[in-house]
């Protein structure tokens, strides 16, 4: 499955809004489409959104130098536009500096035109390709925590579909498996918008792994009658000292995971830290439409003028984190050093 494709049309995005009942292609040819894309949740999850992104830089610029525009401002607005799509994610905010870079870069280089463009396409393309190596290096790391014949659950998705492939939290239960372990998995249902239900489920079916799926007040209900092994879930943004932006409802399992001493594991890129913020009370955090919660695809199922309130992250405190496995390995706490320190081992 490609969640993410360049093609000569454009950018290819499998649109996961409408997953798992169909499996629509659509393709974007400029920024602004890409922006509303994210906005909307066609492509979602941390690392995806941040490819996106670059990909929605790249297709600006190339319509930028087509229509000789002077560049530097229109690279700032396209940024920008990208930028205010969803503010909780930091990979998105990590993924526009980059490319920022590489278009400073291509200036001094004196690249310009068609070749400019293809710089920053070719970025783009770098910053997928790494993705996908990355995933697999947080399975590889992560898959020595799972123990044999282990039930994990998960909440959200942070699967091939969160990311450019493999997944963070998926990846580490993909590579347990690959490893030769008996790996279940119980996935959140994840109200309001139904990642474990709609896109959880649907990959590890397609994968052939055991997954039951279960709604999100089940979760305690089945830690106290020994069912669950240990808990993984991906991030949005770690602070400085491992507090961890993740889906709404994450704070929840992870506060019952500690109430049944259960290891509670994160799993994220590099690219996931903000080691600017030295705690989780500086993140943003998205709130997303009441309809989120008032319906259920179209159908409505609270009243009328209802006052909602719709986050849609919240933050774990680092005490309730067991560890956070990332491509350069896993860190413990006291997270302020350890994340420090794999930051510094580049
Ligand atoms: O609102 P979403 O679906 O973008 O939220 C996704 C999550 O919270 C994921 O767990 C996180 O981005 C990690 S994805 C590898």
């Amino acid at each position: 499955m490609n969640t993410i494709e360049w093609t000569p049309a454009g950018l290819c995005l499998l649109d996961q809004r409408v997953l798992p009942a169909e499996e629509v292609y659509r393709t974007y040819t400029t920024y602004e489409a890409v922006a509303e894309a994210i906005r909307s949740m066609v492509v979602r999850g941390a690392p995806a959104i941040g490819v996106a992104a670059a990909f929605g830089i790249a297709l600006g610029v190339q319509s930028s130098v087509a229509a000789g525009e002077n560049l530097p401002a229109a690279f700032e607005r396209i940024c920008q536009t990208l930028a205010a799509t969803r503010p909780t994610a930091v990979n998105l905010f990590w993924a526009i500096d980059r490319m920022r870079r590489k278009f400073e870069q291509a200036v001094a280089d004196r690249l310009a035109g068609d070749e400019l463009a293809q710089a920053l396409v070719a970025e783009a393309q770098a910053i997928q390709a790494e993705d996908v190596a990355v995933c697999r290096q947080i399975g590889r790391h992560g898959a020595a925590l799972v123990p044999d014949g282990a039930t994990v659950l998960t909440h959200c998705n942070a699967g091939a579909l969160a990311t450019a492939g493999y997944g963070t939290a998926l990846g580490v239960i993909r590579a347990a498996v690959e490893a030769g372990k008996q790996v279940a998995v119980y996935a959140d249902e994840t109200r309001p918008f139904l990642q474990g239900a709609r896109l959880t489920a649907w990959e590890l079916m397609r994968d052939g792994i055991p997954v039951t799926l279960i709604c999100d007040n089940m979760a305690g209900h089945f830690m106290k009658l020994g069912r669950i092994s240990c808990v993984v879930v991906g991030a949005d943004r770690i602070a400085a000292n491992g507090d961890t932006a993740n889906k709404i409802g994450t704070y929840m399992v992870a506060a019952l995971a500690h109430r049944h001493r259960l290891p509670f594991y994160v799993a994220a890129p590099i690219s996931t830290f903000d080691l600017t913020l030295e705690t989780g009370a500086g993140i943003p955090i998205e709130d997303r439409a009441a309809q989120e919660v008032t319906h259920i695809g179209s159908h409505c199922i609270a009243p009328p003028n209802v006052a909602v309130a719709n986050p849609a992250f919240d933050v774990t405190p680092h005490e309730l984190i067991t560890a956070i496995i990332t491509e350069r390995g896993v860190a413990y706490p006291p997270f302020t050093a350890t994340l420090r320190q794999l930051v510094a081992n580049a």
